[in-house]
């Protein structure tokens, strides 16, 4: 078991979040896999500290995209392309199989199940069935199979820009060939397939093993309140609350404490730019406020306003102990 491992990425500071939650719910419902995950040098060094403690191998790549070196000119939408820097998990060959999944994915339970199936199994893609969704897939690793991969790249290019239309292009047997490589939906369950299909998801949803937060907006830009324990407003619109609300409690119970654990606040500030902070740091605001000699009053706005811009007060208020402490209080 040694040598299959789970498998994600991050190119930067935001999706590391993702990635922390991704890991810490494979940890919670018991894997017996490797879990690791690869980030470019984007990623910041406090991160990747956190990120030891979550996954077993932090691995670094290079990004993947229309301006690297392998010369991917085949980028239509800029945003997505990076997502080939994914094509990287093909080249982890210490490992014998592994399951990718996207680091805006959330595990509900155990999936080592998934190891039994071959490459390259998948879920179907919501938006257009006969491709497959690359949230979630099982793959051998191979150097071969990897420069294959590149060599499409170059002389194809991508259909959607990203790794899902040059994997479907490269796997194209998937929707013919064999049904065991069709993973069952609820290893791959997206927002889009829950509302298009309520009925479905009144029915199997209860099965859902995997959850995949698939479009713009990831649990991470949503804001939270970490004293009533609830994501704010608009979350109801767009995804089935409760999914959402558990990427937030496993965020703040598991992950916000290794964050202040690992990091220095300005490291906080920037991995965080979720409310749960700011509103800490407007908390705490009040508290100093009232201890002698008087800070300058400023309000909880103008706080938040300025740690917002940058100007944080390191020394004071916001110092690393006070936001610890305040941190530590609410998850009490
Ligand atoms: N990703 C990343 N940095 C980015 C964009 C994407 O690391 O700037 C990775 C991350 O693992 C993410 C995956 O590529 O989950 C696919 O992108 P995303 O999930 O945003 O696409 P969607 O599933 O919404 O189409
Ligand atoms: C899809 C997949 C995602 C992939 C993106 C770009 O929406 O969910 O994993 O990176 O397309 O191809
Ligand atoms: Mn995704």
């Amino acid at each position: 078991m040694a040598d299959e491992a789970f498998v994600t990425l991050a190119t930067n500071d935001t999706y590391v979040k993702g990635a922390l939650v991704l890991g810490s719910s494979l940890r919670k419902h018991h894997t017996t896999r490797k879990l690791c995950v690869l980030i470019t040098p984007q990623v910041s060094g406090n991160m990747r500290k956190v990120l030891d403690k979550v996954f077993d191998d932090v691995r670094v790549v290079d990004v993947l995209d229309s301006e690297d070196s392998a010369r991917l000119a085949l980028m239509e939408r800029p945003e997505l392309g990076i997502t080939l820097t994914k094509l990287h998990c093909w080249t982890l060959t210490e490992y014998t199989k592994c399951v990718f999944m996207d680091a805006d994915t959330l595990v509900l339970a155990n999936i080592d199940d998934l190891f039994k199936r071959e490459e390259l199994s998948a879920a179907p893609d919501p938006g257009w069935p006969d491709c497959f969704n690359s949230g979630v897939f099982v793959y051998k690793p191979s150097i071969v199979t990897y420069n294959d991969l590149l060599d499409l790249a170059k002389q194809k290019g991508s259909f959607d820009g990203g790794d899902q239309g040059l994997l479907n292009a490269f796997f194209c047997s998937w929707p013919t060939a064999d049904i065991h490589k069709h993973l069952p939906f609820v290893y791959n369950l997206s927002s889009v397939s829950i509302y298009s299909y309520v009925p479905a998801f009144k029915a199997f949803g209860g099965n859902a093993k995997v959850v995949h937060f698939l479009g713009k907006k990831k649990p991470w830009n949503y804001t939270y309140d970490i004293k009533t324990q609830t994501v704010k407003g608009e979350a109801q619109d767009q995804f089935h609350p409760e999914f959402l609300q558990l990427w937030w409690h496993i965020y703040t119970s598991r992950i916000l404490p290794l964050l202040t654990e690992c990091g220095v606040v300005k490291d906080v500030a920037v991995g965080l730019k979720a409310e749960a902070v700011t509103e800490a740091v407007s908390q705490i605001s009040i508290v100093a406020a009232a201890a002698p000699p008087p800070p300058p009053q400023i309000s909880s706005e103008e706080r938040r306003e300025r740690w917002e811009q940058g100007q944080v007060d390191y020394m004071g208020a916001d110092s690393y102990e006070n936001i610890k402490k305040k941190l530590d209080s609410y998850l009490q």
